[in-house]
């Protein structure tokens, strides 16, 4: 009897009660991550996980409070198998939270999943402008990028360095596409006209043909994008055929970001612009870059890598807001939005339809790694076109 006494006692004073946090920090936060493992992809998936994982760790394994446990699904960059891979996680594993993806075709089955069962996302890359647009939603968020604004601030650097006339070539899917109008907008407005697009299929790296065609078109420029193990083929092929003197290369960064040991030479004075850089005055990323280094052998991170750090910072303070429990997502909602996330590429606050607001670099390949030569872009809001979060 007195048992129960000093029970309900404990109960009164403490306010604790069986649905409290309390009570759930017992339980794990099951994180559904459905990154690239294999494919030309997979450097990028395994270095969103690196960044993720020492975030985690930092926290001592919890995030709010509560054990993280990891369910794994390679995603292959392949959007025909998403939405099987994406119903796995929600309907066999039943996680709390999907994470992913690298490629925009297979970001986009996940935010129509998560759209329909109410899960939490967060995508550690995938720039689909419709994830942060139409497809926004109070559970969906992005700690990257948009398609849209990385050719936006591609397009505004070069037209701010006097270029006129310009060939782009890239990958032909959802993210090469929007790169690509997004630059247009930028350099249209500067004046300059795209006189050639050429397409590659995804994720194919032949391109002799249209490197052939360059050469005859004489442009002043190129600008593309490609990433990954492509990004690497098509560095050196463009250096290879002897493009790189007469028709400066430009790209959305992911061209030489975590690309540049397979590169060597052929990359240097390729510039691109991105939301990081390899020497950022940034203590956060000084920090950042040493526990890096400390934990993976001595490696130095990359922009995936920090949009998976990201991507994990995102996620504890929405579940702190949340007092734990991931099917809050009023509250989780509620604390992302009103925070500032301290990355390491330098503080940003998302936007209304969840998107990174950021600053954008343009940077050149130097000595192997990629050196910040000025902005691109200052504190670029993606216009999220088609969303109605307010
Ligand atoms: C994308 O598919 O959205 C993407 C893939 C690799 C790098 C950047 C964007």
């Amino acid at each position: 009897m007195k048992k129960y006494h000093f029970f309900w006692q404990f109960i009164l004073l403490t306010g604790f009660s069986l649905t409290s946090p309390i009570a759930l920090s017992a339980d794990e936060v099951k994180v559904g991550v459905m990154l690239p493992a294999t494919g030309t992809y997979a450097r990028l998936g395994s270095n969103i996980q690196k960044g993720f994982k020492l975030y985690v760790e930092e926290q001592g394994g919890k995030l709010a409070g509560r054990d993280i446990k990891f369910v794994n699904v390679d995603s292959e960059g392949n959007p025909s198998k998403a939405v099987d891979n994406v119903n796995k996680l929600i309907k066999q594993h039943d996680v709390d939270v999907l994470v992913g993806s690298v490629h925009s075709g297979v970001a986009m089955a996940m935010a129509k999943a998560a759209k329909s069962s109410g899960k939490l996302m967060i995508v550690p890359n995938a720039g689909a402008n419709q994830v942060t647009g139409p497809f926004c939603g109070v559970n969906i968020y992005r700690t990257s990028f948009s398609s849209w604004q990385t050719g936006y601030a591609a397009g505004e650097a070069m037209g701010a360095k006097g270029f006129k006339k310009v060939v782009t070539i890239t990958w032909k899917y959802g993210a090469g596409q929007q790169m690509v109008e997004g630059f247009k907008e930028a350099f249209e407005k500067s004046g300059g006209e795209v006189i050639e697009e050429m397409w590659v299929p995804f994720p194919k790296v032949e391109w002799q043909a249209q490197l052939t065609q360059i050469a005859a078109l004489k442009p002043d420029g190129v600008f593309t994008f490609f990433a990954g193990g492509g990004a690497v083929k098509f560095v050196k092929d463009y250096a290879a055929a002897g493009l790189k003197e007469n028709f400066p290369l430009y790209g959305t960064g992911f061209l030489t970001d975590g690309t540049l040991q397979g590169q060597g030479e052929a990359a240097e004075g390729v510039m691109t612009a991105l939301h990081y850089a390899d020497d950022m005055d940034v203590e956060k990323d000084r920090a950042f870059r040493k526990a890096y280094a400390k934990a993976y052998n001595g490696e130095s991170p990359d922009v995936y890598a920090v949009q998976g750090y990201d991507a994990a910072q995102l996620l504890d303070i929405g579940l702190t807001g949340a007092n734990g429990d991931p099917k809050n997502v009023e509250a989780f909602s509620k604390a992302v939005r009103s925070a500032t996330i301290d990355s390491p590429r330098g503080p940003f606050k998302l936007s209304k339809a969840h998107n990174p607001i950021q600053d954008f670099y343009l940077r050149e390949v130097k000595g192997g790694k990629n050196i910040v030569v000025g902005i691109a872009a200052k504190a670029l809001e993606d216009p999220a076109k088609g969303c109605k979060l307010k």
